[in-house]
Order: C-alpha cells, then structure tokens, then sequence
C-alpha cells in the first residue's frame, strides 16, 4: 500500500518537494500545512499553520498519515517530530533535542567547538553590560552580533567596527527586535570569504551529501538591499570542489553526526550547514536543521532517485541501502517577489502567463492562492521559476526567459541571479 504524507510549509520549497514526491510510485496521497496553490494541485492542503503542533498532530491522525517529511524549521524546535513518532507515525527530521543545532546558535557553537568543527570564535552572553564590556575590550576589530534564538532569518546583524557592534546590541538586547530570541547573543569574529550551501540526507548515523548549492539573500541587483529569505539559486555551486565537498563531508558533516549520536541525540533528517570558504579554509556559518528555500528548488529538479525512497530509508536508519543519483544538469531557480518585500507590499494580483512556461521548465509556487479571477499573488516570495540546462550559464538563460513570460502586478525579481559564472 502506498504513504500518505505530510509536508509543513507553504513556500515554494514546499511545492518543489511536493512536486518531486508526486513522481514517487510509494506515494498514495500528499497533504500540505497550509500550502499553497501550486501544492493544492499536487495534493491536499490542510487549513494548519505550522506552528501549531497540536493541530497538526490533530490532522495527521484525521488524515491517516504515515509519513511526515520535515522541509521548513518551525515545527521541529516545537516537537512535531517527537509527538508525530509518538502516535506511531515515520519521520524524516530532527527531534526537538536534535533540531537545537538550528534553533540554538548559543548551543551549536557550543557543539561546534566540543566536536572540533571549524567555525567562527564567538562568545555568548545573556548580560547586555557584560556584552558591551566585551565588544568595547575589542576596540575596533570587525564582529558580527548574533541573536541565539530562531528570527526568522533576521537576528544576524554584521558589523564593520565597535560603534555599529554596540548598535546591534541595543537592538537586540534592550529594544528586542526580535523579541525572545535575543535574550542570549552571541559576538562572533567576522569572517570574509563566499559562501556556499551543503545539504545532506541524514539517517541518525550517516549523511550522504547532496550537490552544493548557492543562494541570494539580498533583495537587489549586486547585493544591495535588504535581506530576504532568498531571491534565487543555482546548482552547482561554483568553486566548490570535489577535495572541498570531501572535506566538509570529512570535517563537517560526519563530526556533526557523530557528535549528535554520542550526546543520545542522534539526527535524522537534512541537515544543511550554511559555510564559508575564506582563505583559510572552510568555516561553518550555522546549522540549518531542514532544507533550504530556495536552494531546494534548484536541488530537486537534479535529483533522480525517488525523494520519497531516501527519506524513508533516512527516516529507517537505512541510508547505506539506496542509491541517491543525481544529474549532470545545472540549475537555476529565479524568484520572482512583490515590489517591496521584504518589507510591505501588495496582494491579490492576477499571475499571467503560467500557461506558456517551457514544459521542462518548472514554476514552484510559495505566496500564491486560488481566488475567483485565478491564481493570485498572496506573499511576498511569490513563485521560483527553476530550469536545467548543460551549463549553470544555459539554465540561467532559460529560466530567465521563463521568468519573463509570467507577469503580475508589481512583480519584481533580480536580474543576477547565477550572472557570471
Ligand atoms: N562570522 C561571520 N562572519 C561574516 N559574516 C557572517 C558571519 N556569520 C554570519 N554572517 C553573515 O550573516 C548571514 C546570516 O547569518 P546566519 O548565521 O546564517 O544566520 P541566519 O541565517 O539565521 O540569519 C550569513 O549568511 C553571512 O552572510
Ligand atoms: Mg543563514
């Protein structure tokens, strides 16, 4: 008998694993919390946000749900993991305990320093006196001021000298910005260099890597701008080398996991440490604990091997039995957002031209619902349009050729995502 399975999220991250499951003969049924409009078409959407753990528990036992597979972070720092595996049904990602490598930043330097993972030197501090102390005793030497807790991607402040270190304290610590999460800061040495995105399928014991990808988080052309959750990706990541993949699996990955199982909290699911490549080697940034929106709308469209088959394997313990295949393609995804995001913006805008999107091509919907004109904008992210093609330089020219095909009000969407390369 095929899964029935859950998806929290309602981004295009959420559509594009949608999309790759829906291929799966071991899928009978897909539900989404909350969804979309593009995975309203791939499966059931469910009226749940993904913060409330007892509603989704509620619906997975309505719904007769085997299978949860974790894509976004809210739920797992909650517990849906452990009371989902509770009532007996097969998760692929983190425990509560093991989701603290993303929900942490206090604890996972912490771990990064006991397991000898190379990563930034910081201090952490509860004390907001204590924490000026610390940034004056530096004088002028280039920090960046971290809020521990989970911000929705906004809790990182990097600064250029002492005076904008004592800035971001203040927000963080008095004006609270981002409200509990800041509670503990870190204040951790700058580091220059590019950064590149590893993911990899975890079973609790080994880790088989996924191609590395690269992301935009800047909302302009060059970098400029506010940060966003991501405004496109591409796949491969260039620079990134075979020896320097081996060495973040050697020195990275496997650390983590080891480290993970001997503290009893071993971790199942994708793990996706965000790094630095700086001159002196490779740098772990953080610790994502799920996949990463956009990067897996550029990663999906190369996997060959059946989504559905290595989670479950992963879920199972039983990674070492299934062969995760990947194409030579490159891709690129392109996002395409609402004038203004990431701060205010309109909705309710008619998309056009879904229809004359190339068939290999595909549009991965996040901020988009069904009314009585048609699909329509609801978010500021809107869709990703993500193409392959033999070269990072080809796909880009499609999915940029793609991109312009849809139209909708105030759509906006950089012109240099991949450029360059
Ligand atoms: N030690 C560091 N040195 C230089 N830049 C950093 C450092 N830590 C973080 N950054 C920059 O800030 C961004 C966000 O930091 P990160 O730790 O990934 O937090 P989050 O993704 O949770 O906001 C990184 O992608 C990187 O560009
Ligand atoms: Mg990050």
């Amino acid at each position: 008998m095929g899964h029935r399975v859950l998806l929290v999220g309602m981004g295009a991250r959420e559509h594009a694993v949608a999309w790759k499951l829906r291929q799966s003969p071991l899928v009978d049924e897909l539900f989404i919390a909350p969804g979309n409009a593009g995975t309203s078409r791939l499966g059931t959407n469910l009226a749940v946000q993904p913060k409330d753990i007892e509603g989704l528990v509620k619906a997975a036992k309505e719904q007769r749900i085997d299978f949860y597979l974790a894509t976004m972070d809210d739920p797992q720092p909650l517990g849906l993991v452990d009371r989902l595996t509770a009532e007996g049904i097969l998760c692929y990602g983190p425990t509560q305990a093991a989701a603290r490598l993303e929900s942490s930043k206090a604890w996972s330097k912490e771990f990064m320093v006991a397991h000898g993972i190379r990563t930034a030197a910081a201090r952490t501090f509860s004390d907001y006196r204590e924490a000026c102390r610390y940034v004056e005793s530096l004088g002028d030497r280039p920090v960046v001021v971290k809020s521990s807790g989970l911000a929705a991607g906004k809790g990182v402040i990097v600064c250029n000298n002492g005076h904008e270190a004592l800035q971001a304290l203040d927000i963080a610590m008095v004006r609270r910005d981002f409200g509990s999460a800041g509670d503990t800061v870190l204040i951790e040495q700058r580091l220059y260099g590019w950064e590149t995105s590893c993911h990899a399928f975890c079973d609790g014991k080994i880790a088989v890597m996924m191609p590395f990808s690269s992301d935009y988080k800047r909302a302009g052309d060059g970098d400029t701008g506010l940060n966003t959750g991501g405004m496109g990706a591409y796949s491969p990541s260039a620079g990134v080398t075979p020896e320097m993949a081996a060495a973040v699996q050697r020195e990275v990955v496997e650390p983590t996991l080891e480290g993970m199982a001997a503290a009893g909290t071993p971790y199942c699911g994708t793990l996706y440490p965000g790094l630095m490549v700086t001159e002196d080697g490779v740098s772990v940034i953080e610790y994502n604990a799920r996949f990463g929106d956009p990067e897996t709308q550029a990663l999906i469209v190369r996997l060959e091997s059946d989504l559905f088959e290595v989670c479950r394997a992963a879920a199972e313990g039983k990674l070492d039995q299934v062969d995760v295949r990947w194409s030579d393609q490159a891709s690129v995804g392109v996002v395409m957002a609402s004038a203004g995001y990431p701060a205010t913006y309109k909705l309710g805008y008619i998309i056009r031209g879904l229809e004359d999107i190339d068939p290999d091509v595909q549009v991965f919907h996040a901020g988009t619902k069904d009314d009585a004109r048609g699909i329509v904008t609801s978010g500021g992210r809107v869709l990703t349009v993500v193409a392959s093609g033999p070269t990072i330089a080809a796909a880009r020219t499609r999915a940029y050729d793609n991109v312009r095909r849809i139209s909708f009000t105030d759509a906006f969407y950089r012109k240099d995502i991949a450029a360059g390369l």
